[in-house]
């Protein structure tokens, strides 16, 4: 028995995990990862009290309730005059935890009612993106669409394939393999009444990329953003269930109100010190990037402010450069008979990115297990690169790196053989008219190794990784710059971060500015 008088929030809060403790667990197929009470208040309390007198919540994965509840408690604590009725909907998939939240929603229920507040709930043991992807179809009409005051929710993550039907049904907004939380946001986001609130925890991975694009523009054509609040550590905000992801909170209304250009960034370490939040007030226009594909930038404080506006003002890029970038050709499993583990009279150095260390190849490795030798034959050949200088490239780092991305200048004729291996796991930026100068290899390869170029990707993308595309679209310092950081990464043989990030900094000159 719980007691009586106990908040609905805590009571929403411990139904929610004795469910998770005593029932044989769904919860990665389900991503069922509940909201600690911390997170949830904080949540509510983005909330402002909206004019109507009958206000529809929404909470469309409901798991144990803890965000209607605590959405129902703040926004009643506004209603001084007790003049609203509240009704909440709530979606919930899962059989087996409809009885503990039909506890809670007659708990919270009770409450209200002896707080003289009217509350109705109603469950809904159906799937939510299938049940109201129809809200997506523009010309639906209104009567035919359930719609909401306040939609407020911690959605599942977990990818589903295109095939699903929940990734059909939702083709607006899907490109490639999606993850049902944006589906989720998505058609949350055309159910809200004009000038309706919206507030979703998610991972920030929707935030930059190809994959989530159609989804960004439909979300942000429709919703004003107010408020993201960024989970500076992975670990935090989630830490009862080890949920490893980079957590946002992004609140919005539905609609363009006049006097809103600016967007309030709040940022914590995690959830135990939500209260002391720093805060940051930036521009719209520098937070969502409506020009181009509605690419979400997060700088939590005014040094990534000044990065992003910096960055943002250079016009130089590797296309400017006439560099390319492409992935290494070998893919080692379909080329089985051209790998050796020895040098032979016809082999080529093969690279893979044990080779590549910062600022560093490395070649050959005295203790490898894999072949460091591909066999050179009129067949083989075009699986080979032109030896001439170039920047090599992780194209995964492992996730406890501190930098998201590995480079290394190589120098043609070092390893003093006119074609060279690269491991389809490197990729390689290179001037295809071979004119890529000593300079501004070394200049790039610093710069791209840099403490700035790292902090400016936090700001721009949530991943742990750049991809060739990423880099193709990131502006550069100029030419004539690049080439001065090289010059001087060459005369005082630099190769440490720090003496990297020392030359890149004074070169571009970044900190002389702050
Ligand atoms: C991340 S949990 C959040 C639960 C709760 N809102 C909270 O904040 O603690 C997501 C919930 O959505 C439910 N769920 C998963 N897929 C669903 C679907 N397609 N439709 C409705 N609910 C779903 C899960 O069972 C889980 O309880």
């Amino acid at each position: 028995m719980l007691e009586p008088t106990l908040c609905p929030i805590k009571h929403s809060d411990s139904i929610g995990l004795k469910f998770i403790n005593t029932t044989p667990s769904k919860q990665e197929e389900l991503g069922q990862y509940f909201t600690s009470e911390e997170v949830a208040i904080y949540m509510a309390q983005r909330l402002v009290l909206p004019k109507e007198d009958n206000i529809r919540l929404l909470d469309p994965g409901a798991g144990s309730g803890v965000l209607v509840a605590s959405a129902i408690k703040h926004l009643a604590a506004l209603d001084t005059k007790k003049r609203k009725t509240f009704s909440a909907t709530l979606y919930e998939i899962d059989d087996k935890i409809i009885t503990s939240l039909k506890k809670a929603m007659n708990f919270l229920k009770e409450w209200c009612s002896n707080n003289g507040i009217s509350f109705s709930y109603t469950i809904k043991n159906e799937d939510y993106v299938l049940a109201n992807s129809s809200a997506l179809n523009d010309g639906l009409p209104l009567f035919k669409k359930e719609q909401f005051e306040i939609i407020i929710s911690n959605p599942p993550y977990f990818k589903i394939s295109k095939d699903d039907e929940r990734a059909k049904c939702c083709s607006k907004l899907v490109h490639g393999q999606p993850n049902i939380y944006f589906l989720f946001m998505g058609v949350a986001a055309s159910q809200l009444v004009s000038n309706g609130q919206i507030v979703f925890i998610t991972p920030r991975s929707f935030s930059s990329g190809q994959y989530f694009k159609s989804f960004r523009k439909h979300f942000f054509e429709q919703i004003h953003l107010k408020q993201i609040h960024v989970f500076e550590s992975r670990t935090n905000a989630f830490e009862r269930d080890s949920v490893l992801q980079e957590n946002i909170i992004t609140y919005g209304i539905q609609g363009e109100p006049e006097d809103l250009n600016e967007i309030l960034i709040t940022s914590s370490n995690g959830k135990s010190d939500l209260g002391s939040s720093s805060k940051m007030k930036v521009e719209k226009s520098f937070i969502v990037d409506t020009t181009n594909d509605y690419s979400l930038r997060l700088p939590t404080n005014e040094e990534d402010l000044r990065l992003l506006k910096m960055i943002n003002s250079w016009t130089n890029s590797l296309e400017k450069m006439e560099l390319k970038i492409s992935t290494g050709p070998i893919v080692p499993f379909r080329a089985t008979e051209f790998l050796q583990k020895e040098e032979g009279q016809y082999s080529v150095p093969l690279l893979w990115v044990q080779h590549i260390l910062p600022m560093k190849v490395k070649f050959p490795l005295e203790v490898f297990r894999k072949e460091q030798w591909f066999n050179h034959t009129s067949i083989s050949e075009k699986q080979l690169v032109d030896d001439q200088n170039m920047i090599l490239m992780r194209r995964f780092s492992p996730k406890e790196d501190f930098r998201r991305i590995t480079v290394a200048p190589y120098e043609k004729k070092s390893l003093k053989h006119e074609k060279i291996g690269l491991e389809n796991h490197l990729n390689y930026i290179y001037d295809s008219k071979k004119k890529f100068s000593k300079e501004e290899m070394y200049g790039l390869a610093g710069y791209l190794s840099s403490q700035l170029f790292d902090s400016y990707f936090r700001v721009i993308n949530g991943n742990t990784q750049v991809s060739a595309t990423e880099l193709r679209a990131a502006p550069l310092p100029s030419k004539n710059i690049i080439a001065e950081i090289g010059d001087l990464i060459l005369k005082t043989k630099a190769i440490t971060h720090s003496s990297i990030d020392n030359i890149v900094e004074c070169v571009i000159g970044f900190r002389d500015s702050l």
